[in-house]
């Protein structure tokens, strides 16, 4: 009876001493909160400020808060409860995201298609920009619904237009491939040595590789080996010359200098 009583005591202690904080409970600071799941610290009725559900992303219902996307609602009322920015009733049933906008850590945020005015209206959707004031995915990707955009390189494809948003790529056993000649840079192909080229920016994926009369090719000094530019023993040699004849002339000027020839 005793260690039934004793045990009930204590039981009843450590409920009082471990009381979490509740929805409704008053608070200082967000951290009096902290116990209370989807709830801030915010001003209350009274001045007093109380642990209260995060809006308009949590409603209150019972003693706990529930998330407004995907609570039930009907057309008539959406107003109120759909809360959140960019929601509506949807199928007058459940509280959804508009068309162009997806869900997002409980709220709507703007995906492919939604109106914007910069990038980083769009920037909830990775390798998306604001384009003719709507959010699109950026060259050389393209949509994969709402919320993403993927690389036209290496996507899968039935014929070679699938690829056209990529130049010089086609499509080749069932995904999109730079053509030969050319070498994928990251999302695009750039021309490699001895293809058609108008800039010098052209043949940047071959180091020491510059446009000369429209074809990309080694620079001088270098010459062209598999793939890539080399230095050519020529180039070597000229080289290691200038450096002697440096060397030596500063010697003869009688210049300490810090290395040795
Ligand atoms: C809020 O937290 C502070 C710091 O921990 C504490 O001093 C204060 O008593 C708490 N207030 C409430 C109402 O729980
Ligand atoms: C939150 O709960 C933990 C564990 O129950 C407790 O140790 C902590 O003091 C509580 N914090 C607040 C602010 O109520
Ligand atoms: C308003 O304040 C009174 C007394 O200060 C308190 O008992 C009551 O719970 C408060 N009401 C709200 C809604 O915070
Ligand atoms: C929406 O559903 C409610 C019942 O859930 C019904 O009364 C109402 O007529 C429906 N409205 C529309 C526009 O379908
Ligand atoms: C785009 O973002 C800017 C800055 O955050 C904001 O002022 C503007 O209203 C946004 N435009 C749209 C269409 O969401
Ligand atoms: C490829 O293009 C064809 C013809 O334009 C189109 O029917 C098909 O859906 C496209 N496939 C992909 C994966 O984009
Ligand atoms: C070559 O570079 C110019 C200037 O940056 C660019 O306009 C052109 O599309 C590039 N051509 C190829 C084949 O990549």
């Amino acid at each position: 009876m005793l260690t039934t009583c004793l045990a009930f005591v204590l039981v009843v202690c450590a409920c009082v001493y471990t009381a979490e904080a509740a929805l409704g409970d008053t608070c200082t600071i967000e951290a009096n909160c902290t116990n209370v799941t989807n709830a801030d610290c915010l001003d209350g009725k009274n001045g007093s400020k109380t642990c209260q559900c995060k809006a308009p992303q949590f409603k209150k219902v019972m003693m706990i808060c529930k998330e407004v996307m995907g609570s039930s609602c009907t057309v008539a009322t959406a107003a109120t409860e759909c809360t959140v920015p960019y929601s509506d009733c949807q199928n007058n049933a459940t509280c959804s995201c508009k068309t162009s906008y997806f869900k997002k850590t409980s709220m709507c945020v703007e995906g492919i298609g939604a109106p914007c005015t910069d990038n980083a209206n769009c920037s909830n959707v990775v390798n998306a920009v604001c384009s003719s004031s709507k959010c699109g995915c950026k060259p050389f990707y393209r949509n994969a619904g709402v919320d993403s955009c993927t690389k036209v390189l290496d996507s899968t494809c039935t014929a070679t237009e699938n690829c056209s948003s990529v130049a010089n790529s086609i499509c080749t056993t069932g995904s999109c491939k730079c053509k030969s000649m050319y070498k994928a840079m990251t999302d695009h192909c750039m021309p490699v040595l001895d293809s058609q080229c108008t800039a010098p920016e052209n043949c940047s994926s071959v180091a020491h590789s510059t446009c000369l009369d429209g074809i990309c090719k080694c620079m001088s000094m270098y010459k062209p080996m598999d793939d890539h530019c080399m230095v050519s023993s020529a180039g070597v040699l000229s080289v290691g010359i200038v450096a002697m004849a440096t060397c030596f002339i500063a010697l003869l000027m009688g210049q300490k200098t810090q290395g040795r020839c």
